[in-house]
């Protein structure tokens, strides 16, 4: 069984997916982890993220991704990556790089496969981006697309900041999330965008624990 989950950044879909892929049983996949890796690499090893991105860069890219007690730990290259692949730098270039046609197809290759290995051994995934049920597993057994104001979602990021000691600025918060919706949603390859058939969930005032509810009902036919 697989089960996309999609929405934009701060929709609350990381979390949820996390704690429905823990509920389910399922092997969780963080799409947007993989993203964030190959931004890293182009920032590590001073390549242009807009320009020099090709195939033979991309050859020097092994990306993997390991279930652990927070849910998943990303290796770039042999190395864990989980806290540099969450900073500033890192998140506004993983946008850039997630626009490339070469990134793209390499990145959905090894979803597909990490997916599909799971699912082969009897298995079930949760897989958790932007273009899962669109594009990557457009025939997901159940597909959800969170959405939040985008109101809310400055609120909680400035929350999730405030907690790790960052001041900021919930107007400008509010201006970037507006910002990357734009660009996610009007960019030519994948954009995000709900999947036909996916169930919208308007997390803004729901508690975490009715979000993860809403899924899990509709996961053992309930909802
Ligand atoms: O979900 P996130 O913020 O970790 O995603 C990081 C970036 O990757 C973000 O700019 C959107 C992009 N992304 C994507 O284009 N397709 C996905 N399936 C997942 C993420």
């Amino acid at each position: 069984m697989i089960i996309a989950i999609d929405g934009p950044a701060g929709s609350g879909k990381s979390s949820t997916a996390r704690e429905v892929a823990k509920r389910t049983n399922s092997l969780y996949i963080d799409t947007g982890a993989m993203y964030r890796a190959v931004a890293l690499f182009t920032i590590e090893n001073g390549i242009d993220a807009h320009l020099e991105i090709s195939e033979s860069v991309l050859s020097h890219v092994h990306i993997r991704l390991e279930p652990s007690d927070s849910g998943v730990d990303v290796y770039l290259n042999g190395s864990n990556v989980n806290d540099k692949i969450r900073g500033s730098e890192v998140s506004e270039l993983s946008s850039v790089v997630s626009s490339n046609r070469d990134v793209r197809n390499k990145m959905v290759s090894i979803q597909r496969e990490m997916a599909l290995e799971c699912v082969n051994k009897g298995g079930s995934v949760v897989m958790e981006g932007r273009d899962i049920g669109t594009v990557v597993f457009p025939d997901a057994e159940f597909k959800f697309f969170l959405i939040a104001d985008p109101k809310v979602r400055a609120q909680r990021r400035a929350v999730q900041l405030k907690e790790k000691g960052v001041p900021a600025s919930e107007a400008s918060l509010y201006q970037e999330i507006v910002d990357r919706d734009g660009r996610d949603e009007s960019r030519e390859l994948s954009p995000l965008k709900k999947a036909e058939t996916a169930i919208e969930i308007d997390t803004s005032d729901l508690s975490f624990e009715e979000q993860v509810e809403n899924i899990i009902s509709v996961i053992k036919g309930n909802g």
